[in-house]
């Protein structure tokens, strides 16, 4: 079961010892909040559950990006799985060390490579042949050396939603199985390349253990036979991708999962790493946002939040479901609901066909499991500035970034000269 730092306490939502009405009233909305102790929980269980074995716990930076959600992981011994120099920036300025950084991701640039090796990062997960030929130049011109390791593609059915399914044969990531062992051979034949590691990631959302067993079975097939050929492979990394509870998925604790892992590499002495995001941060964020009015339709109430696809993208993308609370409970019927935007988009909801208490203008609700995919997915879409985040300890709280400017929006940008 995942804990929840969200709960009710005298009717009225909190987020640890805080009440949710007292952070919207103080810094607006929409606001994201999230629970520093329900981030550092996860952290620690899934540090735990890999205990006894050499491991690295690498938070995926690209499911919340915040700074002081990274100095929080890193502070207690987190890497970072990186996919954009922007990630590096961000993960160094927290206080990561480069050296537990690993970098993901089909399109890395030149200049994202040369900022990473000169970094001295853990290691780079290529995900094709022409990225290793370039990395090798970019490394040979730094005078250096790229540690990397392929990102295999086992193709293994996530059973997940297909837009965030990465595994199968007929997606874009890593290098396909058959090719695989050519790539390492080319890999050693390189001058500025040390092969030590063998990489997988196959989606994310998983709600079963099994694709995860055949995909780290895979990996630890591939890891042996190239020892087989005098690789030496010291670190299996295994990728993200385990599931939360939205409504009714119930994925296996994080617990399960690291024990079900650590079965499939038993004797295995490469060092194991994880790169977990949803897991950790996912049910440690709300999204608050006020309801500016509401109005009828065919049998149901739309109620037009504050807060748009903009700012939650998830389920407009992906028809990703959220719960959605009222902060302070009224007690009242419950009615069918559209919670939409403002944005003008008709795919901009948050909520759709629901079933839940009636809502009025003014009434604040947290969208709850915001934590992940929530902020860092986030644009200026309609011109919206960017909302607050939060960060909650206890009966305390700091705003750790602030609401948008309008000078924000318009950053940067510039009349031409032949206007
Ligand atoms: N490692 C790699 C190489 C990844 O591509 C991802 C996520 C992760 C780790 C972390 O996966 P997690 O533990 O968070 O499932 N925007 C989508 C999710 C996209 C995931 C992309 N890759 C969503 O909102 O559901």
């Amino acid at each position: 079961m995942m804990m929840s730092e969200f709960r009710r306490i005298g009717g009225e939502l909190h987020c640890e010892g805080t009440p949710l009405e007292t952070l919207a009233r103080r810094f607006g909305t929409p606001l994201y909040v999230y629970s520093e102790s329900s981030i550092r929980k996860n952290f620690k269980r899934f540090d735990k559950s890999f205990e006894g074995s050499d491991h690295l716990i690498c938070f995926a930076v690209k499911a919340n990006s915040n700074r002081a959600v990274l100095r929080s992981l890193g502070d207690l011994g987190a890497g970072a799985d990186v996919v954009s120099g922007g990630e590096i920036y961000r993960a160094s300025l927290a206080g990561i060390d480069p050296v537990r950084m690993v970098y993901s991701g089909v399109g890395k640039s030149i200049a994202e490579m040369e900022q990473a090796v000169e970094a001295k990062i853990l290691m780079f997960n290529i995900e094709s042949f022409s990225e290793l030929k370039v990395l090798d130049e970019v490394a040979g011109r730094a005078g250096k050396r790229a540690r990397i390791s392929l990102r295999i593609n086992p193709d293994v059915d996530p059973r997940t939603h297909p837009y965030v399914a990465t595994g199968l044969k007929n997606s874009k990531f890593g290098i396909r199985i058959e090719s695989v062992l050519e790539g390492y051979e080319r890999a050693r034949g390189l001058k500025n390349i040390d092969v030590v590691g063998v990489d997988c990631h196959i989606g994310s959302q998983l709600s079963s253990i099994d694709p995860f067993v055949e995909a780290v079975t895979r990996v630890k097939e591939v890891a042996s036979t190239l020892r087989d050929r005098g690789f030496d492979i010291r670190y299996l990394d295994l990728g993200g991708g385990l599931g939360i509870t939205y409504d009714r998925e119930s994925p296996p604790p994080i617990e399960e999962f690291g024990s079900a892992m650590r079965a499939v590499l038993k004797g295995e002495r490469a060092k194991i790493i994880v790169e977990p995001g949803r897991s950790i941060v996912g049910n440690a964020g709300v999204l608050l946002t006020r309801v500016l009015y509401t109005k009828k339709a065919e049998g149901k109430r739309f109620a037009i939040a504050d807060a748009g696809m903009n700012d939650l993208m998830r389920p407009s993308i992906y028809g990703s479901f959220h719960a959605i609370e009222q902060v302070v409970e009224k007690g009242r019927e419950p009615e069918m609901t559209d919670v939409v935007g403002p944005v003008c988009e008709s795919g901009d909801f948050l909520a759709k066909d629901r079933e839940m208490p009636a809502l009025r203008a003014g009434d604040l609700i947290a969208v709850m499991s915001a934590g992940a995919y929530g902020f860092s997915m986030a644009s200026t879409y309609n011109s919206r500035p960017l909302a607050a985040e939060v960060m909650v300890k206890g009966d305390r709280h700091a705003l750790v970034r602030q609401r948008g400017s309008y000078e924000d929006l318009v950053r940067g940008e510039r009349d031409p000269e032949f206007s």
